[in-house]
């Protein structure tokens, strides 16, 4: 089977610093990826490097079937791939739904892009807070109107990163159902960086594990923690003992 995302040998530069060394992986149509690593490994380079906002120096990127390498952020969204931002990055003083309708305008008018706000909002339980000013809401609302955002560009893949941290363990799970809702229900693969190991063991079904820039370990939940590689840079001793 031909893979949704194809990346080969990607590798990018910050200078003299190499956040991502020969990155290679696939990721099928429907699947939903963990990726994980210690602070710096790589994760929102990646992210970063897969959505456009960062240029990767070597290596492929083939969404879709096409080349993505080179592309800007919206042209990789109207591809359908889209991420959303680490410590969310929704526009201030704005309400929730004008926000949202921002990621529909690349691909809709402004008068379908309303219609395709709201229906995003409803998708992930927001649309009652549709009016609120984006400053008045709560974390696990700001992280939910981050993933709305990113489905009104109507994507085939979103790229997540860190959506649940600083969330309670309740809201946590409330979040985790929204996500595998939307794989479940409409299709879309996910791939997921976070720190909750609980989140992340619970909802991948494959597991990329980043470390100083290298991919060392690809593989089920279940075989990413038992890898001593992975436990020694990441998952610590602790964990290996569950
Ligand atoms: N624009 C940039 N210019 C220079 N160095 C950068 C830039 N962006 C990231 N880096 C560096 O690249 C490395 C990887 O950073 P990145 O943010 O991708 O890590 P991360 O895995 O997302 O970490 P965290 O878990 O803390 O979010 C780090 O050493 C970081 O300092
Ligand atoms: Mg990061």
């Amino acid at each position: 089977m031909t893979a949704l995302l194809d990346v080969a040998g990607v590798t990018v530069r910050f200078g003299g610093l190499t956040a991502l060394s020969d990155v290679t992986f696939n990721v099928q149509s429907g699947e939903i990826v963990g990726l994980i690593g210690p602070n710096g490994a790589g994760k929102t380079t990646l992210f970063n490097s897969l959505a456009g906002l960062t240029r990767p120096t070597e290596g492929r990127i083939v969404f879709g079937g096409a080349q993505m390498k080179g592309l800007r952020p919206h042209r990789i969204a109207r591809h359908g791939m889209t991420k959303t931002f680490q410590n969310t990055a929704l526009f201030p003083g704005m309400s929730l739904r004008d926000n949202v309708v921002i990621g529909a305008l690349c691909r809709a008018s402004l008068k379908d892009a309303r219609g395709i706000a709201d229906e995003c909002l409803a998708k992930v339980g927001l649309l009652k807070d549709a009016d609120s000013d984006v400053d008045d809401l709560t974390f696990p609302q700001k992280a939910l109107g981050e993933v709305a955002r990113a489905l009104a560009t109507g994507p085939k893949l979103v790229l997540l990163d860190e959506v649940m941290a600083a969330l309670t363990p309740t809201e946590m799970t409330a979040i985790m159902a929204s996500l595998r809702a939307l794989r479940d229900r409409d299709g879309i693969t996910l791939m997921i960086v976070e720190h909750h190991m609980r989140a992340i063991m619970e909802l991948s079904e494959r597991i990329l594990v980043l470390n100083f820039g290298k991919l060392i370990a690809n593989g089920t939940p279940q075989q990413v923690s038992a890898d001593p590689q992975v436990i020694a840079a990441y998952l610590g001793s602790s964990h290996a003992a569950h």
